[in-house]
Parts: C-alpha cells; sequence; structure tokens
C-alpha cells in the first residue's frame, strides 16, 4: 500500500542550500548512532555552557533502576542561551513578533534588547515574590508576549516552570498548582481569542481557592476589565514591571535540573507531569529546530501552538530563540475574523517556516481555497505539521494550495514526553510522501516490536508498536515526584526500550508512518485526551452511575470524544441532561475535553470478571460493527445489540 504512495524529492535548490542534504543526512545519523557520545559532545557545542561538561551520557532504560542523564556535570542558563548570548550580534533583531487577536490592533515586534530587559523585570518580580531557585511556578497565560518573558524569567532565577494551557479549568489549574506545590501562578485577567475574552483571573480565582493560602498570583493586565482582587495575593505586573531593574543575572544550573513541568494525559489516572531537563533538552530543541525547519539566520519563522503545549515550549520559545531566530506568536485563532487569518499572517509577516497541525489544515480546507488565495504567500519555503497524523485528502491540500507545490512539508512525529521531533523527513535530505514521519532524527533509534510478545519486527513492510532503543538528550527525566509511574508507565511492557503508546509501520523502503495510539489516549485536534479522565470526570457527577469513554473518527477532529454513560436508577436520559453532562466535563477539565456524542447506555458491554471491552464500544463508536471480534467473553451479549441499535454516529 505505502508501495502507491507519491513521493516528493527535494528541489535542487533545498537539497543545495539546506544544513542537511541526504549525503550528510546518512553520515550524520550513521555517527550519532555509532558513536552517541561523540556525536552529541559536539552538537552540545551550539549552546554556550557556564561549566563545561566532561560526561555526555550516563543512560539506563532497564525497568527499576531507570536512569537518563546528559551532559550531567556541565552548568549553564536556558534564558542566557536563549537571549544574552544573542546580545552582541542581535541586540535589535526581532526576536519575537507578536500578533495579536484582533488584527486591528498593532503588531509588536521585541527585539532581543528588549527581551533581556522584560525577562530580567519579570525575573526580579518573581525574586521579590519569593522564588527561588528549584522553585516552581505555574503560568495560565493567554499567547502573549509575557508568556515567554515568564518563561524565560523562570529559567533565568532556576525556577520551574508549569504551564497550564489557558483553556483549562480551574479545577485543572488548581490541581497542578497543588501537584508541583507552585509557590507563584502567572495569569492575566482576561484572554482574548476569536474575538471572545476568556476571563482567566476569574478561573484563578476559582483555582486557588483549593490552593494553599500562601500562592501568589502575579496579574498581567492584558485587557484592562474587571477582575476582583485580593490584596496581599494578587500583584499587578505591569504596575510591578515599571519599577523592576532590567538587569538579573542567571543563575548557573545543572544540566540535569528541571527547566520545566508540563502536565499530559496518559492511558490511566490523572495527567502526569512530564519533567525536561535543562542541558539536554535544550541541544535538543535548538538542534531539531533549525534541521528539521531548515532554518537560516534572518528567517521569519511561525509555529501556531499555544505554549501551554510542548510545541509552544520547544518550537516556539525555546529552540528559536536558542538559535536567535525569529519567532511568531499569534494570540488568536485561524477562522478569526475570518478563514484567511493564517495566510493574512504570513503575509503581513512574511513568513519562511510555518508550522501547524492537521486538525487546522482540515478546518481551513473546508472553507475552500479562496481564503488562502486572496494572499501572498510567496515567502514561505517550508511547511510543517505535528500532533497527529495527517490524512493524504489534508497533506495534498497544504501542499498544492498553501505551499504551492514548492514548500517541503515536514510531517514532524513526537511526543511531551521526547522534548523534540523523534521522526520527520529533513527538507534537504529526504523525499517526503503524504501521510509519513519517514526517518528517524539523529540520535533516534526507532525498534517495532510485536505487541504481545514484544519481538522485534526486522525488515520493511512491517507493523507494530513503537518503542526507541535508547536514549536522546530531549527525552524526559521523569514524572514529577513520581519516577516508579515513570518506569512503569514508559519501561516495563517493553524492557529495555521506551515505549512510545504509538504503533508504527515501516514501509518497503524502510520509511516510518506513525499509525496512531494504540493505549486508551485519544488525539483530539491534535491534543492529547486520557479516556479514563472524561470517564472519571463523568462519573463524578451525581446523575452518572457508569461512563466509558472511546475516540472515534472525526472529519476536523481527528478524533472525537464518544462517551457510553449509564445513568443512576430513576434518571431520566434527556437533551437536558446531555447539555448538562457535556458542560459539566468542561468544567471539570476544560473545552477540549467536550464530549462530542454522549450514547446512554443502560448497559456496558463486560466480561464475566467484570472488565469492560473497550474494543467492542471502539468499534461500535466507529460504527464499524460488522466485525467485533470475539465476544464469546461477554456476560451479556444482549447489551451489543442494544448499543448498536442506539448508536451516535451513523
Ligand atoms: C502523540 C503525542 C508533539 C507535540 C504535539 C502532540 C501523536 C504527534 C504526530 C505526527 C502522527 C503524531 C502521537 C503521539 N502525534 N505528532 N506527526 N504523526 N501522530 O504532543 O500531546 O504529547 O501527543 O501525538 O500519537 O504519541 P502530545
Amino acid at each position: 500500500m505505502s508501495n502507491a504512495a507519491k513521493t516528493y524529492p527535494p528541489s535542487t535548490e533545498m537539497a543545495e542550500g539546506a544544513h542537511v542534504n541526504a549525503a550528510k543526512y546518512d553520515a550524520m545519523y550513521k555517527a550519532s548512532i555509532e558513536d552517541a557520545d561523540g556525536f552529541w559532545r559536539e552538537q552540545a557545542q551550539r549552546v554556550d555552557w557556564m561549566t563545561p561538561f566532561t560526561t555526555v551520557k550516563d543512560v539506563d532504560f532497564t525497568f527499576g533502576q531507570v536512569k537518563i542523564n546528559w551532559f550531567a556535570d556541565g552548568e549553564l542558563n536556558v534564558s542566557a542561551n536563549c537571549i544574552d548570548r544573542h546580545l552582541e550580534t542581535r541586540s535589535d533583531q526581532t526576536a519575537i513578533i507578536w500578533e495579536p487577536d484582533n488584527p486591528e490592533e498593532a503588531a509588536q515586534h521585541i527585539t532581543y534588547k528588549e527581551l533581556h530587559a522584560q525577562t530580567c523585570k519579570m525575573a526580579n518580580i518573581l525574586r521579590d515574590l519569593g522564588v527561588g531557585k528549584g522553585d516552581r511556578v505555574v503560568i495560565y497565560l493567554p499567547m502573549i508576549p509575557e508568556a515567554a518573558y515568564a518563561m524565560l524569567a523562570c529559567a533565568r532565577i532556576g525556577a520551574i516552570h508549569s504551564i497550564v494551557f489557558a483553556g483549562f479549568s480551574p479545577d485543572a489549574l488548581a490541581s497542578r498548582v497543588n501537584g508541583s506545590e507552585a509557590k507563584v501562578v502567572i495569569t492575566a485577567d482576561y484572554a482574548p481569542r476569536g474575538g471572545k475574552a476568556t476571563p482567566l483571573k476569574t478561573n484563578a480565582d476559582q483555582a486557588l481557592l483549593h490552593c494553599k493560602d500562601s500562592v501568589k498570583c502575579l496579574v498581567v493586565k492584558r485587557t484592562g476589565g474587571q477582575t476582583t482582587w485580593t490584596e496581599g495575593r494578587d500583584f499587578d505586573y505591569k504596575a510591578l514591571a515599571k519599577d523592576a531593574a532590567d538587569i538579573c543575572a542567571p543563575e548557573a544550573m545543572n544540566a540535569e535540573d528541571p527547566l520545566f513541568i508540563l502536565y499530559t494525559s496518559g492511558s490511566t489516572g490523572q495527567p502526569k507531569g512530564v519533567v525536561h531537563s535543562t542541558g539536554g533538552y535544550l541541544v535538543y530543541a535548538a538542534m531539531t529546530h533549525e534541521v528539521t525547519f531548515d532554518y537560516h539566520d534572518g528567517d521569519v519563522y511561525w509555529c501556531t501552538a499555544d505554549v501551554g503545549w510542548v510545541t509552544g515550549h520547544s518550537y516556539i520559545v525555546y529552540g528559536p530563540l536558542a538559535n536567535g531566530a525569529t519567532t511568531l506568536m499569534f494570540e488568536g485563532v485561524p477562522t478569526y475574523p475570518d478563514a484567511s487569518r493564517f495566510w493574512q499572517i504570513c503575509e503581513k509577516h512574511k513568513v519562511n517556516q510555518f508550522y501547524t497541525a492537521p486538525t487546522a489544515i482540515r478546518a481551513l480546507m473546508g472553507k475552500g481555497a479562496e481564503f488562502v488565495e486572496g494572499c501572498d504567500l510567496s515567502s514561505l519555503k517550508l511547511l510543517g505539521t505535528v500532533g497527529e497524523p495527517i490524512n493524504p485528502e489534508a497533506w495534498n491540500w497544504y501542499n498544492d494550495v498553501v505551499g504551492k507545490g514548492t514548500c517541503p512539508i515536514v510531517d514532524t512525529w513526537w511526543q511531551t514526553e521526547t522534548g523534540g521531533h523523534l521522526m520527520t523527513p529533513l527538507p534537504g535530505a529526504h523525499a517526503t510522501k503524504p501521510g509519513a514521519a519517514m526517518k528517524p532524527f539523529f540520535g533516534i533509534k526507532p525498534v517495532v516490536l510485536e505487541p504481545a510478545s514484544g519481538d522485534i519486527i526486522e525488515g520493511n513492510g512491517v507493523e507494530g508498536v513503537l518503542c526507541i532503543a535508547d536514549s536522546w538528550p530531549g527525552q524526559m527525566r521523569t514524572v514529577w515526584g513520581d519516577h516508579e509511574r515513570f518506569e512503569k508507565t514508559y519501561f516495563s511492557d517493553y524492557k529495555g526500550y521506551y515505549f512510545t503508546g504509538d504503533g508504527c509501520r515501516r514501509d518497503e523502503d524502510g520509511d516510518y508512518w506513525i499509525t496512531g495510539r494504540v493505549d486508551d489516549v485519544i488525539n483530539v485536534s491534535g491534543h492529547r485526551m486520557g479516556t479514563a479522565e472524561v470517564e472519571s470526570a463523568l462519573v463524578a457527577h451525581p446523575k452518572v452511575a457508569e461512563a466509558a469513554v472511546v475516540g472515534y473518527p472525526h472529519d476536523i477532529k481527528g478524533q472525537g470524544i464518544y462517551c457510553y454513560v449509564s445513568l443512576m436508577a430513576d434518571e431520566e436520559p434527556t437533551e437536558e441532561l446531555r447539555t448538562e453532562l457535556r458542560n459539566w466535563v468542561r468544567t471539570e477539565i476544560g473545552p477540549i475535553a467536550s464530549p462530542d456524542l454522549i450514547q446512554w447506555a443502560p448497559g456496558l458491554p463486560k466480561t464475566r470478571s467484570g472488565k469492560i471491552m473497550r474494543r467492542i464500544l471502539r468499534k461500535i463508536a466507529e460504527n464499524d460493527f460488522g466485525a467485533l471480534g470475539d465476544t464469546s467473553t461477554l456476560a451479556e451479549p444482549e447489551v451489543v445489540d442494544e448499543l448498536i441499535e442506539n448508536r451516535m454516529n451513523r
């Protein structure tokens, strides 16, 4: 099947001008595998070290004793690497172009010099609020420049940031503040998006009711709208910044000190705090940003993600700024004021590399090519996608309508856990195929395993679960406060390997295709959602007895959230209750977890031992119940007929 896939080789111009061409990729990849220490010792020189490291890699993937250390005795500061070291040559170069939600409002061009001053001010304010090295700070901000200042300010003083996406609920915020025992929450009064403003401060107020009294709240007044104010706890960022000193010496941090925590969903339990390091993470983010996007000095680069996700960490802030790039930050949404907004921004700021998610491409494709065609996209040199498998139709539209057939598309496969790209075509080195992640990045050893036995599947034209055989510098180090969970989640199913949770096919040419999650994680609009989390939100509702949640194919979102709900005895299954449950989940987790379809389920298919047979529920949700597979272990086979009869996705 993959043989038939059309391939798009790099243009001569790309192959000649790119940082990495085919021959160089082969040589570098070989070196990275055969002599990982030598390879990464050299690559680590792309960042400035305060104390040079002597050891490169100290890793053990053995379950029960997993440890991951890179450049462990070196010292550096991420903020100094992203700002200070550029000042000599780039102080007046734009570091961040900020494009507000409302196109009538002026864009900002923040130079490296200004970025330095603003970051130092924020760092000094945080210090005054009692934040020191190793302390945690939760950032709950819209896509405004202060989000970048806050991240870099934490890095500067050695505090560990934990960003909570502004679309998450007060409950989710509170559990992350408490989970990391944060000292300060940085938020904004309102978050403008798509012409509407979310009352972020109100959310933070609600969250803080469930946190320790000592937690302080630093508020960036984005709109100046009405908010409540708790004297002694709330601090006005802009007022404090006026008087704060604009210099602040960066702390020397150990390479293995945590840089940030980022909560992400898994197949079981509540979200876990993924911990990323200082040295290895920065080296990996910087290198992948430069090589995958073929970033050259002077280019304008735009990643449309939100800093609430790892993509925003690595490819809006840390990678680009470590490389002295000009990175664009967009506050709004692709469809406001209309579906041409992305392309208008590309034209306005002469964007050279554009990186977005398949879900956005599909949504814009649905609005029609005319929204693209009115804009001058001649500055574009490269397009990227991330977050979920991209269907060939969307890939082709992106290639033809947006890229005019002249921009290579890098389909970057990676995860919150991996810190940066693990598989992607490199634009000057590899032909691309619509929907394929193609090739491992330097130092990455993908292995395809038999799901049940864990045996390695060699050769091409094969499919299985995807593991990685050895570490890379950007790998997560642990789960915050729970190293055991880290080992169990990633190193216990397939011993000696990092288990990605994804399925994968290696085609006849040896190129890699990600086939989607093999665990109970679903991917909604490129955002990872644990079905267990939605289930526990649903059963927390007093009228719900039991719930099972699965994903189903959704035209725009990739996957939609399909919920089977059993009500308490005497509860009526009404439309009102459906709406109530939908709103309930939105409040418990956030709008991204909003159920798409809720089916009333008088019974759920269970084995005789009481385990829900999710495989069957998935099939029904996919409207593909012809072959339900083995149902002989079902306790009550008739509940399946009832569910099929009343299925919601037809
Ligand atoms: C999961 C990770 C990495 C930043 C965004 C998502 C899926 C990610 C691709 C891709 C196919 C992809 C995987 C992965 N995924 N990129 N290019 N092709 N699938 O980060 O929330 O940690 O989710 O997203 O299933 O495991 P995340």
